[in-house]
């Protein structure tokens, strides 16, 4: 039986191990897929488990995206841009890492009808999954990204790897036609957002990479406004079909029977 994993700290909230093991029974696929809370002294153990044929494949979540990069022989080119791996597999004997948020990011996208191209794209938190953000909105040909964090001194590291990007302080808020919450603000139900949305017509389009709450007060705030808003469950749906398919070399089905087994 092939063995997986999804690697992270915390770990109790993750949908991925419900996720894939339910493709594995749709598709016959012989395999299980377990969660491990880790400490990142763990890692070089746990992605050598790969390279004993332990383990056939990881998944890692935050905070470790970046950490486990100096323990894989190669990456690819999403990966190496974003300096973010969240799927781990072996060819030929070497441990690849891959970066599939992008393209979930991407597909997720694909499904809301909102023309990016020459748009502003305002996007608020520079941690673990901005980058993938960054890439996939540059690949779209939207005319400007800006980005607005707590601790500024991460919005000037993300710079360093995307130049084209503009920044503003944490608080500010300048004009956009999408703005995306990429923070842990909003995880705890009660969590707001202190940007003054007054002023905002309804042609914006919100979009929370958070999928749990469904609905977060920073969707809320987009909906009363009458814009269009989107959490990040297909975003978390994609990023694990494209794992799975790199894995497994299946496409998996999505449909609203899986959507109502994950409750999303
Ligand atoms: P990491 O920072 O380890 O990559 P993350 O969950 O990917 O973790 O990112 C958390 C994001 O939410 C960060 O942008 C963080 O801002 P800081 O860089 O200033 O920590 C943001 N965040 C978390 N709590 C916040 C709060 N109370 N107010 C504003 N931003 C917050």
């Amino acid at each position: 039986m092939k063995k997986y994993l999804v690697i992270g700290n915390p770990i109790e909230h993750s949908l991925s191990p419900k996720l894939h093991n339910y493709w594995f029974e749709k598709n016959n696929i012989n395999a299980n897929y377990d969660k491990r809370k880790i400490d990142k002294s763990e890692i070089k153990q746990i992605i050598s488990e790969i390279k004993d044929d332990k383990l056939d494949g990881i998944n890692v979540t935050v905070p470790f995206k970046s950490d486990v990069i100096p323990f894989l022989d190669a990456l690819s080119e999403e990966s190496q841009i974003t300096q973010s791996v969240n799927t781990i597999y072996k060819q030929d004997k070497k441990l690849i890492g891959h970066n599939t948020d992008i393209k979930g990011f991407e597909l997720s996208l694909k499904e809301i009808q909102f023309a990016l191209e020459n748009k502003t794209i305002f996007i608020l938190g520079a941690g673990g999954v901005v980058p993938s953000i960054i890439y996939a909105l540059e690949k779209l040909d939207v005319s400007k990204i800006i980005v607005s964090n707590r601790t500024k001194q991460k919005t000037e590291n993300l710079k360093k790897y995307f130049s084209n990007i503009s920044i503003v302080d944490w608080g500010d808020q300048p004009e956009f036609d999408m703005i995306i919450n990429a923070t842990s603000l909003g995880l705890n139900k009660e969590d707001n957002i202190n940007l003054n949305f007054k002023n905002i017509n309804k042609e914006k389009l919100f979009y929370d990479v958070i999928y749990n709450p469904k609905e977060t007060n920073f969707l809320r705030t987009g909906k009363n406004l009458g814009c269009k808003v989107s959490n990040g469950k297909m975003m978390f749906i994609y990023q694990a079909s494209e794992a799975f398919k790199l894995w497994h070399r299946v496409k998996p089905e999505i449909n609203e029977e899986l959507k109502k087994y994950l409750n999303l």
